[in-house]
């Protein structure tokens, strides 16, 4: 066929799919999509426009005719640029507020849809390295190759506050920032829709103690494994 592979990684805050995601991305020739920045994307043009966060119809209409723009940077550093109705919100997207209602937002049925919607078409032609919660379940259940990736709680909260301190933000406790994590992954896990599962065919990979290089290394030998039996790369 003339569909490039899509492969698929999910996994929890701080699991390390972004770095590793675009690095894959990056080797393999392949397009990085990160579709967290589009769920945090129309969480911040909720809070913009004043809407309570359980008006789901006020939601679900902003989801379903907003635009999204994704344009990822060349600089392997920095995160994708992140535009919604022509405004550019790559930074104000990352805020901690942001970040504590996004999860809410995010589990509202007529909000998934309208991104996944999005998401498929993006990939009708394959040839992505997509990353979130979903993919290998639910938006991508065809691709060719899923991971999942993990680490305990207390070394995501480790990561991000080495992010914190790297961006100059003010110091966050660990104490703090392992109970926002563990509060997001359980709403992430146990929302009605399309939930924060490992698909039944993905590649678990624990990453504590593994350093960016050696979990992007596993995936890309695991991928270049996969492609040369079937040769699609
Ligand atoms: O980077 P981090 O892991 O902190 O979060 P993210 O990947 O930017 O995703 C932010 C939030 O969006 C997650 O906590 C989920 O609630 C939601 N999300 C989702 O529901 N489905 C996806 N495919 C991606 C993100
Ligand atoms: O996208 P996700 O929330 O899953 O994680 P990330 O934003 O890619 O990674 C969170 C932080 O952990 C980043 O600063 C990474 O550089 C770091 N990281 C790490 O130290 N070791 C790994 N094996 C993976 C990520």
């Amino acid at each position: 066929s003339d569909r490039l592979p899509i492969i698929a990684i999910d996994g929890p805050a701080g699991a390390g799919k972004s770095t590793v995601a675009r690095q894959v991305a990056n080797k393999l020739g392949l397009v990085y999509l990160d579709t967290g920045s589009m769920y945090r994307a129309v969480t911040w043009l909720v809070l913009q426009n004043d809407i309570p966060l359980d008006d789901e119809c006020a939601i679900a209409e902003l989801a379903s005719s907003c635009e999204i723009k994704l344009t990822p940077s060349q600089n392997l550093q920095s995160p994708v640029q992140v535009w919604i109705n022509g405004s550019d919100v790559t930074q104000e997207i990352r805020t901690i507020e942001v970040t504590s209602k996004v999860s809410a937002i995010a589990a509202q049925g007529a909000v998934r849809k309208a991104l996944v919607k999005q998401q498929q078409s993006w990939g009708k032609r394959g040839g992505l390295v997509a990353e979130g919660r979903d993919i290998g379940t639910h938006v991508f259940p065809d691709a060719e190759v899923k991971i999942f990736l993990t680490a305990s709680v207390s070394e995501r909260a480790r990561r991000r506050q080495q992010d914190f301190k790297k961006q100059n933000q003010p110091e966050v406790s660990l104490e703090q920032l392992e109970r926002d994590i563990a509060e997001r992954d359980w709403k992430d896990s146990t929302r009605k829709v399309s939930p924060l599962q490992k698909a039944a065919d993905a590649m678990e990979i624990q990453t504590d103690g593994l350093s960016i290089s050696e979990v992007t290394d596993k995936i890309v030998s695991y991928c270049q494994q996969l492609f040369s039996q079937t040769s699609s790369l």
